[in-house]
């Protein structure tokens, strides 16, 4: 049993939570994610580790409401536990394999998406705590759905933020202000990581492969055992078939297959959707 020690609800569906799970917390690296479980038969949710604290042994999971099983999840408080924790899977960003000497050449733009804030945040503060400073661009649809901008602002170089509708920050969407930085600020950026929405993340690649910017994103497809049994978290990069938690969750962003991730996401997104109504009923 896993104790929850924070509950804060950030905004609207997002939630975000400290958990005891000393083992997770001393092994996780920014890019991994972890499964939590609530009942003994409760489904398995894969979540972003957003942050860990070593010595306390507790993580911080951010989440989003998109169905029954995180509906549920938002009614915990201070004191509950998750019947189950497995972590950390996935592989660590490809950051926690680089030198110092080799990060120290980078110049790295992170876009965040929504609740895509959440796993940017542990490889942009991973980055400052090396001596590295990142860019982030920061990106919701509006004000009050934004989400870790003060944390992000203690961590990275510049916080560039847009919304949808321009109730703060810049009018407009992530790849705008992205093309705005290179094309007329003449950022030079080595390398874009990019989390959020599938939809953003496929504009966010566009756009830097137009730029000349390598790209890595970061999937979070259905899944199911989170071991590379089931196959329910599949996509395709290149030309080969990849499993989002072992081979991942980060890929070349030029290579993903978004529009066939978007298909599978849809047919989960009505299964999900229907569970909710009936945990509403
Ligand atoms: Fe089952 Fe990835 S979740 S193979």
């Amino acid at each position: 049993m896993y104790k929850i020690t924070r509950v804060e609800h950030l905004v609207d569906k997002d939630w975000l939570m400290d958990v005891e799970a000393p083992y997770v917390a001393r092994k996780a690296e920014p890019g991994q994610f972890m499964i939590a479980k609530l009942g003994e038969l409760g489904e398995r949710i894969p979540l972003t580790i957003a942050d860990y604290d070593r010595e306390k042994g507790t993580i911080t999971i951010v989440f989003q409401v998109i169905g029954a099983s995180t509906e549920k999840f938002s009614h915990l408080k201070v004191g509950d536990y998750f019947t189950d924790i497995v972590g950390p899977l996935g592989r660590p960003s490809e950051l926690v394999e680089m030198t110092k000497e080799e990060l120290e050449k980078e110049n790295i733009i992170f876009i965040a998406g929504g609740v895509g804030a959440a796993p940017v945040y542990p490889q942009v503060k991973w980055l400052h705590e090396r001596g590295i400073e990142a860019d982030v661009i920061l990106g919701a649809r509006n004000k009050d759905l934004l989400i870790m901008e003060e944390d992000l602002r203690k961590v990275a170089k510049n916080v560039y933020v847009t919304t949808d509708d321009g109730s703060y920050g810049d009018k407009g969407v992530v790849t705008d202000v992205l093309k705005r930085l290179v094309n007329e600020e003449g950022k030079k950026y080595t390398r874009c990581i990019a989390i959020g929405p599938v939809i953003m993340m496929k504009f966010a690649a566009l756009t830097t492969k137009e730029l000349g910017i390598p790209t890595i994103v970061s999937m979070n497809p259905i899944m199911i055992d989170g071991t590379g049994m089931c196959g329910a978290c599949r996509l395709v990069v290149g030309d080969q078939v990849k499993f989002a938690c072992v081979d991942g969750p980060e890929f070349d962003g030029h290579l993903v297959d978004f529009n066939l991730a978007m298909k599978r996401q849809l047919t989960y997104k009505t299964e999900e959707g229907q569970a909710l109504l009936e945990l509403l009923e």
